[in-house]
């Protein structure tokens, strides 16, 4: 481990492993580690349990503005070592993976001042560096001075089954087109949004893990972070 505390901000598309492998990182290396997503997923599931998106999934604009910043978004260590997003004090870390919040997450992440409250939340969190950030923006627009930024895809179908297990290991009733066709749905909303669509920044190193292991990406992540703090 090295005393030189640095940002690695970790992109790319919906179920990609990232917050897999951001997780495991941060771990190893004694960083904090924040899941970005996780955020716009409580401030979703705010939203829809305010009545401010209907059946059709519009978004009452003016409801949601007036209630951002009294919206409060945590994170709670557990003892397993993952943590748990709270939303307002309560843990809402099961609710926010259900479908129904994925389902309007990439919605109201398009909202201008959903992503500006949230980005002012996340580089607050960064300030002291020594972060492992995993989202959509991260190394292009939160924390473009990252010193260590990667960018993850694999391919959609891969993708969609891998959360199409964990949501079932976890007992979600869910069918595979559903997860392939929300997965598809996100990835073309966060790519032609207006504001800080997903996009790979200039500097950042690629992965595609679509026939890498959870071991194999590891170790790919770790040797980059080796080399960045060597300075290499
Ligand atoms: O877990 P998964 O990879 O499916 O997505 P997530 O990281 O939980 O993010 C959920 C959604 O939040 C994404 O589809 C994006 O619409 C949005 N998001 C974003 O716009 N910017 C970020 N930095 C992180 C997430």
């Amino acid at each position: 481990m090295s005393d030189k505390k640095i940002i690695i901000a970790i992109d790319g598309y919906s179920s990609s492993g990232k917050s897999t492998m951001a997780r495991r990182l941060a771990a190893e290396i004694g960083y904090r580690y924040i899941d970005s997503g996780a955020m716009y997923r409580a401030v979703t599931l705010y939203a829809l349990e305010h009545d401010m998106i209907d059946a059709e999934g519009n978004i009452d604009l003016e409801a949601l503005r007036t209630a951002l910043p009294s919206i409060s978004i945590d994170f709670r260590p557990m003892p397993d070592g993952t943590q748990h997003t709270l939303l307002d004090g309560r843990d809402v870390e099961t609710e926010i993976r259900q479908l129904r919040v994925s389902d309007n997450v990439s919605p109201i992440a398009a909202v201008k001042e959903v992503r500006a409250a949230l980005t002012d939340m996340q580089r607050t969190l960064g300030r002291d560096k020594g972060i492992v950030m995993d989202g959509r923006d991260i190394g292009t627009t939160v924390f473009p001075q990252a010193e260590l930024k990667i960018f993850v895809n694999a391919s959609a179908e891969m993708r969609a089954r891998r959360r199409f297990i964990e949501m079932s290991d976890k007992g979600e009733p869910v069918n595979y087109e559903e997860v392939l066709a929300n997965v598809v749905r996100r990835d073309h909303i966060d790519e032609t949004r207006e504001e800080s669509p997903l996009r790979r920044a200039d500097d950042a190193i690629d992965l595609d893990n679509s026939n890498m292991t959870i071991d194999e990406q590891n170790a790919w992540l770790d040797k980059q972070y080796k080399r960045v703090i060597n300075g290499e």
